[in-house]
């Protein structure tokens, strides 16, 4: 235990952010999507999916040893659900012990197991492996590799650096995990920003503007976040945030299912309370029920064979949606109400409240926002998934020597949304580095022992903003040893607290006597794989991407030929010296080809061999039908 000794000096040392060649992308690596922006002069470009998307989902399966990403994987869900990832953004950076872990542990489809106090998603068999575990910065690692690689392909050279948007609340661990799941991907994050931060820089780009305050409202899946900033031409800074983790779209799923498994026990006398798939089944409809209600008044839902037999039909209005759900529009009130509290503001210098993330389309949430404030501007359209990612693509764009002699640099003003402290006697918070703190900065305190001759004590990190430590957030702790020899209140020991540029805090721990130190990153601290682990997933990262490659390679060359050949045919050399039958033969062999890649490139059955097998016999067998030509 340590105590605080008298004086308190303080430190401040702003550090540079490095500049970086171009060029520099920005991703939002979401929960339910994700999306890949590049800044190229005046204009962000939504780089799109392979099928002209702009978002892909987060959403990884696993089939037949070969991993799918995005879209398909989501498409096969259905046929695959214990194989097939979503919802992982929940579980980045979290100890086991996390109410969310063991939540979703009894909830999702997938299998995840805590091993070392790791959380892993353990499949059945991989390859030559049975079971096999993944980490879940590993599954997460390649959504990112994809939005990469879309990015390499339609900027034409490899992508290097990202800057990655995270939640307004992510603490310590989960921003090293995003840094370390880019690793992984083989991307360096240059910088890390809140999400909020990014809608208000898309928002604030192009507008010639005074000075005004903005009010970001993002209700997501699973979190509700507020947060205030001042914005100005090329200016951006902080304010406040308040947030309510445990709100989001799920919980309006979450009561229409309970609403919805009341309704089947009355009509058929069954419970499908434990039965986890029937549930799954209805979530997934609830969800898209509750969506459906944002635009019309009454949504229908039919499930075939929801259990033994029996199909679910059943309707629902917009008003009964509201009654259900008043408990959850209450508690938007009242996070909205804290939230404005925190800002010191009066409502009329709120000149923005812009709406971000999928639930503030529900109509009744749009109300409350618009009874609340009612003097502010309330801005709708801006609810897009892609708002997030073109403001991390503009910062991205400043990072980059370009963006630096710009003469439009945003100015950024970032303020830690927590304290941060030690434990001190009595079990008491001491705090280092207080909220709405700008970063990056670095505060020093001086501590001392409470026993006498006492050679070790025990830094014990805590967030949070309550006098008593056990009301706030353990981060993480470190012994320093080697104290000075002495009595009680003796000794000197310098505490330090450094938030980098990407909020993530650094602490060291000196006694300025005998000059014994001990130095950690905190999120490093918990729990997170070392470097070499870090190492190891990205080389299984590359081998699974250059297999998967190497199977795209060998379709794209069957494709190349069949193409080509069918080209070829058209030239009057082939007709002149190929007879009809001969001439049709060779077009029904490579359309039958045609028909058959169409049919099977996506069957993640079918092995990479066999489309060079298929070429190999389409080759043999063309080539037969010309050589008894030439031979002749
Ligand atoms: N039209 C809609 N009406 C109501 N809720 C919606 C609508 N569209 C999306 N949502 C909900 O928004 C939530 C997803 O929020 P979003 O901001 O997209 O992502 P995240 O999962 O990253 O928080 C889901 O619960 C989804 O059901
Ligand atoms: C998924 O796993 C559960 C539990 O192991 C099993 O009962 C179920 O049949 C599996 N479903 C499919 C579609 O493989
Ligand atoms: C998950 O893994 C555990 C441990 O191997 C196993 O006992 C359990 O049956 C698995 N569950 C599913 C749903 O596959
Ligand atoms: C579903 O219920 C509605 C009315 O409640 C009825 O008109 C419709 O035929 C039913 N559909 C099916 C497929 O049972
Ligand atoms: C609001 O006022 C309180 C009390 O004076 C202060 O502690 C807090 O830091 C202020 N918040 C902001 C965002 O200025
Ligand atoms: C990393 O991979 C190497 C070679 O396969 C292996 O020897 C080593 O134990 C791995 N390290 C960790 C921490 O997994």
């Amino acid at each position: 235990m340590i105590q605080v000794f008298f004086a308190i000096f303080l430190t401040i040392t702003l550090a540079n952010q490095v500049v970086y060649g171009d060029p520099i992308i920005g991703i939002d690596l979401g929960t339910t999507y994700s999306s890949v922006c590049f800044q190229n002069n005046y204009n962000v470009e939504i780089i799109p999916n392979e099928k002209g998307f702009k978002t892909t989902p987060t959403v990884v399966a696993l089939s037949n040893d070969e991993f799918i990403v995005g879209e398909d994987a989501q498409e096969q869900a259905i046929i695959n659900p214990n194989n097939t990832f979503y919802d992982i953004k929940r579980l980045t950076g979290r100890s086991c012990y996390h109410p969310t872990v063991s939540k979703a542990k009894k909830n999702l489809l997938y299998n995840l197991t805590i091993q070392n106090k790791r959380i892993y998603i353990e499949v059945p068999k991989y390859k030559n492996e049975s079971p096999k575990l993944f980490s879940i910065d590993q599954i997460q690692a390649m959504v990112l590799t994809k939005l990469k690689n879309q990015a390499s392909s339609y900027l034409g050279q490899p992508i290097k650096n990202v800057v990655m948007t995270v939640p307004i609340g992510f603490d310590d661990s989960q921003k090293q995990a995003t840094i370390d799941i880019a690793k992984i991907a083989g991307l360096n994050v240059v910088k890390i920003i809140s999400e909020p931060k990014a809608v208000a820089i898309a928002y604030g780009k192009d507008k010639e503007q005074g000075e005004k305050n903005i009010l970001v409202f993002d209700f997501g899946g699973g979190t509700l976040d507020i947060t205030v900033l001042k914005i100005k031409k090329n200016y951006i800074e902080d304010i406040s945030h308040g947030s309510e983790i445990n709100l989001g779209g799920e919980d309006f799923d979450f009561n229409l299912v309970k609403y919805f498994i009341e309704q089947i026990k009355e009509s058929t006398k069954i419970d499908i309370k434990d039965n986890k798939y029937a549930i799954q089944a209805l979530k997934i409809e609830a969800k898209k029920a509750k969506e459906i209600l944002s635009s019309q008044k009454i949504a229908i839902i039919k499930i075939k064979n929801l259990i033994q037999g029996y199909d679910f039909n059943h309707s629902i209005t917009r008003e009964k949606f509201e009654d259900l759900n008043e408990n959850l529009f209450e508690r938007t009130k009242l996070t909205i109400q804290s939230a404005y509290d925190q800002s010191n503001l009066s409502k009329d210098e709120i000149a923005d409240v812009i709406l971000a993330g999928g639930s503030s389309r529900i109509p009744k949430v749009q109300q409350i926002i618009e009874n609340f404030f009612t003097q502010s501007k309330i801005i709708k359209d801006q609810i897009q998934d892609e708002l997030v990612c073109v403001g991390a693509a503009i910062q991205a764009n400043q990072l980059t020597k370009k963006g630096q002699q710009s003469t439009n640099r945003i100015v950024e003003i970032s303020k830690t949304p927590i304290s941060f402290g030690v434990e001190i006697e009595g079990g008491l918070m001491s705090i280092i580095i207080p909220k709405l703190s700008k970063y990056p900065l670095s505060l020093s305190k001086l501590y001392t022992t409470i026993h006498d001759y006492q050679s070790t004590v025990l830094i014990s990190i805590f967030q949070g903003e309550n006098k008593f430590t056990i009301l706030n957030t353990q981060i993480g702790e470190f012994e320093l040893t080697g104290i000075q020899v002495a009595k009680k209140r003796i000794p000197q020991i310098e505490v330090t607290f450094s938030l980098d540029f990407n909020g993530i805090l650094q602490v060291t721990a000196i006694d300025l006597e005998t000059k014994s130190s001990n130095n950690q990153v905190i999120a490093k601290n918990l729990l997170r794989p070392t470097e070499e682990e870090i190492q190891n997933l990205t080389k299984d990262n590359e081998d699974i991407q250059k297999e998967e490659e190497e199977k795209l390679q060998s379709i794209e060359k069957l494709k190349i030929y069949q193409n080509e050949f069918l080209k070829d045919l058209q030239m009057s050399e082939y007709k002149d010296l190929l007879k009809e039958i001969e001439y049709d033969q060779i077009i029904q062999l490579l359309t039958s080809s045609t028909q058959w890649v169409k049919m099977n490139e996506h069957n993640t059955k079918i092995k990479k061999e066999v489309f060079k097998k298929e070429l190999e016999n389409l080759q043999n067998q063309i080539n037969k039908i010309l050589n008894k030509k030439r031979d002749l």
